[in-house]
């Protein structure tokens, strides 16, 4: 999980570049009292060799950010190609080496009492290092919650809306402290959506087997991505169609799906293993590609992945003396 947020990090607020802890808002912001924000997830992969971090389908984000944007009329009045390059200027002002985690949040910012809403919007744009959302190297235990996913006509699941992550937050908090890893939801017709903070597949009869973007679900980046690589790469039929709660107990294979959890493989639910509760070949498989491809190492996968060169680090004093001396 991650830890506490460095206030001298530089982040994009109010048009420009400037550290955390000036970027501030009213107590009275419309999005703090009413949850009228729409915010964005996206991940950068350090790679060591290169010295480079690669953000991964960073305008597919954007371009998701600013549609979803529309269902509460947020308007973010720039492309997904700037909101990308203020991304990459981010990771080089803070001259990240490291994993990171991207946050893009726009919201309602008009300061006064009242739900109804008005052209008022405002956007920024943060940057941190991230490591590890979920422990799932091993694989995780996952409960299907008591709470049930929200439906479409009540708050859009399809959008990550401020708001809307009190259902998340609900199912999250009682399945940590029921002693699950994550929680899984159900919709209000009982059949399986997906993790609170993830998508979700199955292997079922050889295939893999995930909810449709209509059962309340929101519409990750990254299961398109694992659809695209099990059908390009592994030529497996990826089907979407609705899950009922039973066949989490009787599949072959589970897994979670997410920009923060990357592809968390599941080995129980609600205490039953899932097979012989070790992590699936299939699992393991699509896991590997989906590290690979994020970090700009599958050639016809490089399209999704923006990299940042860091400046070249200043030689620390001894280092630089001994150079001098050689030469
Ligand atoms: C509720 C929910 N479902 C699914 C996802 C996965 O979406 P993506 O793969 O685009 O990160 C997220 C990501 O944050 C989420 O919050």
């Amino acid at each position: 999980m991650p830890g506490e947020v460095d206030s001298k990090l530089t982040v994009y607020f109010g048009g420009r570049y400037m550290p955390l802890a000036e970027a501030n808002v009213g107590i009275l912001t419309h999005a703090l009292h009413y949850g009228t924000g729409v915010f964005e997830g996206i991940r950068g992969y350090w790679d060591e060799e290169y010295e480079q971090v690669c953000v991964f389908r960073p305008v597919e984000h954007f371009e998701r950010w600013k549609k979803n944007c529309g269902i509460l009329r947020i308007g973010v009045p720039r492309s997904a190609e700037d909101l990308t390059a203020i991304t990459v200027e981010l990771v080089r002002r803070n001259e990240f080496r490291t994993s990171i985690y991207v946050r893009p949040l726009a919201w309602k910012c008009a300061e006064r009492v009242g739900v109804s809403t008005d052209d008022k919007d405002a956007f920024t744009i943060v940057a941190l290092p991230f490591g590890d959302y979920l422990p799932s190297d091993k694989g995780l235990h996952a409960g299907v919650s008591s709470w049930r996913r929200i439906e479409d006509n009540a708050i859009p699941a399809r959008a990550k809306i401020c708001g809307a992550y009190v259902n998340s937050a609900l199912a999250s908090d009682d399945a940590r402290r029921s002693g699950f890893d994550e929680a899984i939801l159900l919709n209000e017709s009982g059949h399986v959506a997906e993790g609170a903070t993830c998508n979700l597949f199955m292997v079922r009869h050889g295939k893999l087997i995930t909810p449709p973007v209509t059962e309340n679900v929101l519409e990750g980046i990254t299961r398109d991505t694992v659809m695209e690589l099990a059908e390009r790469e592994l030529g497996i039929t990826v089907l979407e169609r609705p899950i009922d709660r039973s066949e989490l107990y009787v599949c072959n294979e589970l897994f979670l799906t997410g920009t923060a959890v990357g592809i968390a493989p599941v080995v129980r639910v609600d205490h039953r293993p899932v097979k012989d509760a070790t992590v699936g070949a299939l699992t393991g498989e699509i896991r590997r590609l989906y590290f690979e491809a994020a970090r700009g190492r599958l050639r016809v996968y490089r399209k999704w992945v923006v990299p940042v060169d860091l400046p070249q680090r200043e030689p620390e004093p001894e280092a630089a003396l001994l150079a001098t001396t050689r030469s």
